[in-house]
């Protein structure tokens, strides 16, 4: 991650920041606080938006080419908000795109995070799931950490909404994470990326609830984030 200085008038004030996957100018106060935070080092790069753009089209054909197979004639995308709504959009459209079989969108809330670095050890899903009933669910998710949520989001999709299956794709895997008593939540069908045991923001993820807008995915260093 670099700066530089922007031609014309008015440069003096509005950095511009580089980075793998475009420019972000740094036109108001907030802007410019964020800018900050990026290029002071609390942040550093950890996967451009390009990576994830090109990760996202692979996805998006893995899952037309096994749904396919498995001969369902909808693939229906249940997205996690809020972490995971870019993604899902996303992938939404790279499958529909692809023309070959028609896509259901569905939002569901589940929050167990807060604003710590730490799982509360609680999950509320919030979110009508009566359309779900008898369907073949994709969760689509940001991350799959501790594995809490998407434990509970199974469990709650097979026996209160009576999915008829539910496979899981997530962004982002950070299996040091993850809590021995979630491990048998079975098979991940679909991961973008593996990534280390570091607090994440960017690419829908947030930090303090700020910076889910970044197109790119930074690794954030606060020593209050102690993952
Ligand atoms: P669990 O522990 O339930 O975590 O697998 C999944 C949820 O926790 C949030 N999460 C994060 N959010 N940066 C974030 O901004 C992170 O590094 C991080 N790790 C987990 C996320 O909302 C996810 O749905
Ligand atoms: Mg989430």
């Amino acid at each position: 991650m670099r700066t530089c200085s922007q031609s014309g008038p008015g440069a003096a004030r509005t950095p511009v920041l580089v980075h793998a996957g475009g420019l972000i100018h740094a036109r108001d106060r907030e802007e410019q606080v964020r800018a900050q935070a990026i290029s002071s080092g609390i942040f550093s790069l950890l996967i451009s938006s390009s990576h994830i753009n090109k990760r996202i089209t692979e996805l998006a054909h893995n899952i037309i080419c096994t749904e396919r197979a498995r001969r369902h004639e909808e693939i229906c995308l249940l997205i996690v908000l809020k972490g995971a709504v870019f993604f899902g959009c996303r992938l939404a459209r790279e499958i529909s795109s692809a023309g070959s079989l028609p896509v259901a969108m569905h939002f569901i809330s589940a929050a167990s995070y807060g604003n710590q670095a730490h799982s509360s050890g609680r999950c509320r899903i919030a979110g009508n799931l009566n359309a779900l009933h008898g369907k073949d669910v994709i969760v689509v998710e940001d991350i799959l950490d501790s594995g809490r949520t998407l434990y509970k989001l199974k469990n709650h999709l097979l026996k209160k909404a009576h999915a008829a299956s539910v496979t899981i794709c997530v962004l982002l895997d950070k299996p040091g994470g993850r809590k021995a008593r979630f491990q048998n939540m079975g098979r991940i069908d679909y991961i973008g990326f593996r990534i280390p045991a570091v607090f994440v923001a960017g690419g829908g993820l947030d930090y303090f609830d700020q910076f889910r807008e970044l197109p790119f995915i930074v690794a954030v260093h606060d020593k209050a984030l102690c993952v």
